[in-house]
This record gives structure tokens, sequence and C-alpha cells, in this order.
């Protein structure tokens, strides 16, 4: 299964999205595994979690369309960082024929987060920002080693770095990403 998945994301996504996807599964594994959670769950939702992300901003709009998926105001504006999640998910879903539905939500969700995320989702989440590929992140070994001990710390770091990186770029921000990093601080 996920050879036939590694597979299929080679065939479709660049040669640096593709390595980053594997980084991905690899990492959302050990984080499983450590923490606790189901590690081909895991495996899964990595390597299929930007599987939506060759699409162009058109074609994301499109597919929103075709598959009745709501397209919020600031998606609209940025769809290949955002849409590509969503899209992702219904792909999951009807390409790779994934039926459960805690896989689809952790593809759903990797780019924003949300407020009380499972652990899968937080596992897809974090594994995004410190696969090994990632290595001008600032601090970036510093939330590899929190992760391993703490999911929510690391989603924490994880959170207030890329609305920093993101406000310093001037760039507009997905109110989801804000809302999840507030729900986190304020556990
Ligand atoms: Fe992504
Ligand atoms: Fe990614």
């Amino acid at each position: 299964m996920l050879d036939e998945l590694r597979k299929n994301m080679k065939s479709i996504l660049s040669d640096r999205r593709y390595q980053h996807s594997l980084g991905v599964e690899q990492v959302s594994y050990d984080l499983a595994l450590i923490h606790g959670e189901d590690v081909l769950k895991a495996s899964i939702a990595g390597i299929l979690h930007d599987c939506a992300k060759y699409l162009t901003d058109e074609e994301l709009l499109q597919e929103c369309d075709n598959n009745h998926i709501e397209i919020t105001e600031i998606e609209r504006k940025l769809p290949n960082m955002l849409l590509h999640a969503k899209v992702g998910a219904v792909y999951a879903k009807k390409k790779y024929k994934i039926a459960d539905e805690s896989i689809i939500k952790a593809i759903e969700y990797h780019t924003t987060g949300r407020p009380a995320m499972t652990k899968l989702e937080k596992i897809i989440f974090i594994a995004d920002y410190i696969e090994p590929n990632r290595i001008m992140i600032p601090n970036i070994d510093y939330i590899r080693e929190v992760a391993y001990e703490n999911l929510d710390e690391a989603l924490k770091i994880s959170l207030k770095q890329t609305l920093e990186y993101l406000e310093g770029k001037g760039q507009l921000i997905c109110p989801k990403t804000k809302e999840t990093y507030d729900y986190y601080v304020n556990q």
C-alpha cells in the first residue's frame, strides 16, 4: 500500500516535493511510534499530505467547485498555500481510496491546524514543519528535539514561528492558523 502511494506521489509531484513528502512520511512514522499513534495511518497521511500541491491556483479553485468544497475569502486569495490541503483531503479519499476519516482530516488540516487537533493531525502538522529537508527554519534542531518529547509544545513553537514568518514577509495570514495558535497558547 505505502509503496503504491509513494509511486503515485513520485509520478505527480516535483522531485523536491516528492522528497519532502518522503521526509514527512518518515518523521510522521517516528512521531507516531514515540507518541503512541498508529504508524501506518501516520505514514499514509504523511506521504499523501501534499498530493494536490502540483495543481495550479486555477485548478485548485476548479476542483473545489467540482467537489463542492467551500472556499473562504482568504483561501480564494491564497489557493496554492491553503486549498491544496482541502483538495488533497478529497483526493486522498477519491483517488487514493483512503477510507479512514482521521487520515483525511490530518491531510485537510496540515497547513493551518485547527483548535483541538487529534494526535494524528498534530503529528502530520509538525512533521511537515520539521522533516529533514527543511533546513532554513529557525531553531529547527530544537523544535525537532521538542517534537519527540511533547507534541503540543512543538505545535505551539511551529505555529508561532509560522505566524512570525508570514507577518515578517507582510503576507496574508489565514485566521485558522491564528485561531489554532491562540487555542494552544491558552491551553
Ligand atoms: Fe502542504
Ligand atoms: Fe508539505
